[in-house]
């Protein structure tokens, strides 16, 4: 028998989230939501300066339980980690580095352009990255729930890498997606086939993790099919860059497919590399609380800016599902959607 999301009350104290970050262990937020912009701008320090230490809370919405931060993620996950010794966190969602801004060319606009997404997308060779990828996946597997699963994006460049270290560090991996982009830029060198795919990784914090997945939710987007682990989304539409570009910003599209497939409403999700804010987006639409960090001040201004349009515009996707005649209610933990006999990798 299918079984409903439990509410969150019936999901115990840890969930009552007016109590969950007070008390000194994060800090009281800077800003409120609505604030004026040019005391918010102010509060964030200038991109050359290194990212606050400890992480600072740059953006708090009581009302949708969202929280961006400015910092290192390794620093706010020890923080995270050292409050909530067994989880918190129902759901990661994790667009990190790729390394790939290494003196190589991309075209942009028709145009030969230098490979440059910031220092930070820069490869300290491989030993190094492994390492940092090692050092946020293992603080993310702390901050999971038991029954808590990771998303992790990349490309070759990154991919393999962040495979291994999943595996090694215990997570059970549950899909490989392809997310095929319709109109990726063509390949100039003519040398290579056009790289037209990203991959997401989505696994459980272990191996005995109960997770959560939507099927029939899924199933009804598919238009009745099942659905695949092939995913054709644009890349970010221009609405989505009205308040400012992220230079590896992902649709919205697609980080609300994972939280509709793995999440119910009102699970807290974490993103420790928020950029654009993309996944606040997506939470906020979809009802999720959530938490995120990024180390570059710009990113985080970006972030709260598209988060308090968003709040202003009101609008939430599952409004929009609810008035065309169908909700989400069909969100299930493991043990009954393994019923179904779907969930088994
Ligand atoms: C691939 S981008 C994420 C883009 C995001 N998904 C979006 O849609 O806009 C990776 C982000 O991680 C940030 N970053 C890199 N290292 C970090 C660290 N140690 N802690 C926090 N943020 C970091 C970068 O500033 C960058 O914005």
């Amino acid at each position: 028998m299918k079984r409903q999301c439990p509410s969150l009350a019936e999901d115990g104290p840890t969930l009552n989230q007016s109590e969950l970050f007070d008390a000194g262990a994060l800090r009281q937020p800077t800003t409120k939501v609505r604030a004026a912009p040019e005391s918010e701008a102010a509060i964030l320090e200038s991109d050359s300066a290194p990212p606050p230490k400890p992480p600072r809370l740059a953006h708090y919405d009581e009302a949708s339980d969202i929280r961006l931060y400015h910092g290192n993620c390794l620093d706010l996950l020890d923080e995270i980690t050292a409050k909530y010794t067994d989880g918190i966190f129902d759901m990661v969602f994790a667009d990190p580095p790729y390394f790939l801004s290494n003196g190589g060319t991309t075209c942009k606009s028709g145009e030969r352009v230098a490979v440059d997404k910031g220092p930070w997308d820069q490869s300290r060779g491989l030993r190094d990255d492994s390492g940092f990828t090692e050092a946020w996946l293992r603080r993310c597997q702390r901050v999971l729930n038991p029954g808590g699963t990771l998303w992790v994006s990349g490309t070759h460049h990154n991919i393999f890498t962040t495979g291994s270290v999943l595996q090694d560090l215990g997570f059970r991996i549950l899909n490989v997606i392809v997310w095929e982009k319709p109109n990726p830029p063509p390949n100039l060198s003519c040398r290579y086939f056009t790289h037209s795919i990203e991959f997401l990784i989505w696994a459980a914090r272990n191996a005995d993790s109960e997770h959560v997945f939507n099927y029939d939710l899924m199933r009804k987007i598919n238009r009745g099919s099942q659905m695949q682990s092939v995913w054709r989304l644009s890349a970010p539409l221009p609405n989505e860059k009205v308040l400012g570009e992220h230079p590896t910003q992902k649709p919205v599209a697609l980080v609300t497919r994972c939280l509709l497939a793995t999440t119910c409403e009102g699970d807290f999700v974490f993103d420790p590399f928020l950029g654009s804010g993309t996944s606040a987006v997506a939470c906020l639409r979809n009802r999720r609380r959530f938490v995120g960090v990024d180390a570059t001040a710009d990113y985080v201004q970006l972030a709260m800016d598209r988060c308090m349009a968003e709040l202003e515009q009101g609008a939430s996707l599952l409004d929009q599902i609810a008035k065309s005649g169908g909700r989400q209610t069909d969100c299930l933990r493991d043990g009954n959607s393994k019923t179904a006999g779907v969930t088994t990798p």
